[in-house]
């Protein structure tokens, strides 16, 4: 199974599902065949099934050797966990910020360490990927550099670049049908834009039309960028995605799932207990949008995967055709000395 022949126009494809049917399963002297057939399939059920997402991010490959060895760490347990061979509905995701630079030798690098999940892999760049000086010197060759040779190199003929809306359909063999929605957040600007991103105005305008293409439609969709799509970031201007809260307008309820990551333990601005400031970092755990019980009528998972090095942390997204409900699960320390001296 390949990612290359699709979303080039932002269509949506399909993976079909695995039920094959002999030939003469059809044919009028195979009819005993075709009754067993038809009993096979009366007997498969939604939640017999089960297409899995394991999300990691901001791997930053290229920062210095305790990064590189704690990333490597990272996806050699997840692969460990759950191995992909012979399971074809368990795909990585990885939120952006795959490199620290986006130089050449560091996307060499990040390339290695995911090359074991080509063609099982959906990922989205991130400022550091268009370039780093803090996250923000951004370079149209860096950038173009994520597409290929990069991603090709996984996969991918997407045109992260032109920020086309990525959105791919994913069906196991029992029929349980989810959506993978990515979104290219890069501003592709220089100095000065202290790593905010920018969804933009056409690929909300291509979002939008995705889900209202699904609209009716029992299916989940898991929705992908790398910066903070649901909140400002610690402060004005710094790090935030400066469109989120009109993504969140196109989002409304349609999203079972947001996955991002982006660079840095951001401080944000809470009342505290006794309503002083207090300071929320970000780790890893399960949220809902804006807080939602669990009783709402729709819910939508929050997955922060900004720690998921540092916390050698990886969330599991299952759809089994009943329900969407992410775990965190925690892999190990990392394979790699320290570089705090004891
Ligand atoms: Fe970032």
């Amino acid at each position: 199974m390949g990612l290359d022949s699709r979303n080039h126009d932002g269509n949506i494809e399909s993976d079909t599902g695995r039920i094959e049917v002999e030939e003469s399963n059809f044919n009028i002297h195979g009819g005993h065949r075709f009754l067993h057939f038809l009993k096979t399939i009366k007997n498969i059920k939604k939640g017999d099934g089960m297409i899995e997402i394991l999300h990691v991010s901001d791997l930053h490959l290229g920062k210095n050797a305790y990064t590189n060895g704690s990333a490597k760490s990272l996806l050699k347990a997840v692969s460990e966990r759950y191995p992909f061979a012979g399971k074809d509905n368990t795909y990585l995701l990885v939120t952006g910020d795959v490199t620290d630079h986006g130089k050449n030798g560091e996307y060499e690098l990040a390339g290695q360490a995911l090359s074991p999940f080509t063609d099982r892999i959906f990922i989205t760049p991130g400022n550091h990927d268009y370039g780093s000086w803090g996250g923000t010197d951004y370079t149209e060759e860096k950038a173009k550099h994520f597409d290929d040779p990069f991603a090709s190199a996984l996969g991918f003929k997407h045109p992260f670049f032109a920020k086309k809306v990525f959105a791919r359909q994913l069906q196991d063999e029992f029929g349980n049908t989810l959506v993978m929605i990515g979104l290219n957040s890069c501003a592709k600007e220089g100095p000065g834009d202290f790593a905010q991103g920018e969804v933009g105005e056409e690929q909300r305008k291509e979002l939008a039309d995705i889900l209202a293409g699904y609209n009716g439609k029992k299916i989940p969709k898991i929705l992908f960028l790398h910066h903070i799509p649901n909140r400002e970031a610690a402060l004005p201007d710094v790090m935030t995605l400066k469109d989120w809260e009109e993504l969140m307008e196109v989002i409304g309820d349609k999203i079972d799932v947001l996955a991002f990551g982006h660079q840095g333990r951001l401080g944000v601005a809470t009342k505290g207990k006794y309503g002083t400031e207090g300071e929320q970092i970000r780790p890893m755990k399960l949220r809902l949008l804006g807080g939602g019980s669990k009783s709402a009528l729709r819910k939508t998972w929050v997955l922060d995967a900004n720690d998921s090095v540092a916390e050698q942390c990886c969330y599991s997204i299952r759809w089994d055709g009943e329900e969407i409900k992410p775990e965190m699960i925690m892999l190990g320390v990392p394979d790699v000395p320290s570089p705090v001296k004891p």
